[in-house]
């Protein structure tokens, strides 16, 4: 089913859950939403009555079934912490799905998913529609400087010639059948200490030419994460799509809010994050 069309949906609050490092989850009713969303879409949400602009989360869960629709959040200014006292059964308003999404290549069987901060959740969505839709065996690397969102324990699953010490991993991707690790800086029991695209080198180079023949990046986090992800994807000229959280205002492409600049037949042209993204190849992108 394809449909490119924003909806606009009044949408009870199923589910709110609140979590360490000022992380919340919310789960919304969607008739909408829910049909059409694809992982590294987004939606512009109105926090509560009092605050004009909307906000864009990435979707982190859909259901078709049950239609709704999930994100995680981050409390950082105005519109998130009015956001976090929203209870069960209140009705919010949002936009969405909006925005590109990643698009899973079919050559490239070995997707390496590298998520930061509140980067991961588009790629939580990106592990579901892996496991329901294709055959590849992701390997899938969070980075958090808070506690992750999740439980993690150390994995079942080893990975040869890796980092033998690095063993953490979340419960519910070891649950899909998923290797994973994580990073931080903070010293979490088993995590990678350091960057995550550090941690994402290691494991390449784990790898022999065949292999990285068939690996794709999929990633999202902050900017200077994104930028050294994208210098590890044209070291090892793996292909490699990167979903860009930049600040935005009217997310439909009327207002270039969110310019970014891309590289485009040697000329640096602008394009808009919200219509034309999120998504971008990396070697796209212009970095100062
Ligand atoms: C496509 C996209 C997906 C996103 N997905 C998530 C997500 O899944 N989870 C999550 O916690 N956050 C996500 N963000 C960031 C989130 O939108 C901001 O944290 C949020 O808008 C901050 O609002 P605030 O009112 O609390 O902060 P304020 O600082 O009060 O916001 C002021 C203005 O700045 C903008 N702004 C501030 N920080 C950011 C930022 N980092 N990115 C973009 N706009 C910003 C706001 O939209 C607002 O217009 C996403 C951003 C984009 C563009
Ligand atoms: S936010 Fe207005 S054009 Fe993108």
């Amino acid at each position: 089913m394809k449909d490119s069309s924003i909806y606009i949906e009044n949408a009870k609050v199923l589910n709110h859950q609140h979590m360490e490092g000022g992380q919340h989850i919310i789960r919304l009713e969607s008739e909408k939403c829910s049909q059409y969303a694809k992982p590294g879409m987004f939606i512009h949400l109105k926090c509560d009555e009092n605050t004009l602009m909307r906000r864009p989360f990435s979707v982190m869960r859909a259901s078709k079934e049950e239609k709704w629709i999930e994100i995680l959040y981050k409390t950082f200014g105005h519109g998130t912490n009015s956001l976090k006292l929203v209870e069960v059964g209140d009705t919010l308003n949002y936009m969405g799905p909006i925005g590109n999404g990643f698009s899973l290549s079919k050559k490239k069987t070995i997707p390496l998913l590298i998520g930061g901060g509140v980067g991961i959740p588009p790629l939580i969505f990106l592990a579901s529609e892996i496991k329901e839709f294709c055959n590849f065996k992701p390997i899938i690397f969070f980075g958090s400087e808070v506690t992750f969102p999740f439980k993690y324990f150390p994995s079942k699953y080893m990975i040869k010639d890796f980092l033998p010490e690095v063993t953490a991993s979340p419960d519910f991707i070891e649950a899909m059948g998923f290797v994973s690790r994580l990073a931080s800086q903070q010293d979490y029991p088993g995590c990678y200490k350091g960057f995550i695209h550090e941690l994402a080198e290691h494991w390449i180079k784990t790898l022999n030419t065949d292999q990285l023949d068939k690996v794709c990046i999929y990633s999202c986090g902050p900017t200077p994460m994104l930028e050294a992800v994208s210098l590890v994807a044209r070291k090892y000229k793996i292909d490699c799509q990167i979903c860009i959280e930049e600040h935005m205002a009217c997310a439909v492409g009327g207002c270039a809010g969110c310019i970014v600049k891309i590289k485009d037949n040697n000329k640096i042209v602008s394009k808009r994050v919200c219509v034309d993204g999120p998504v971008f190849k990396s070697s796209t992108i212009y970095y100062e």
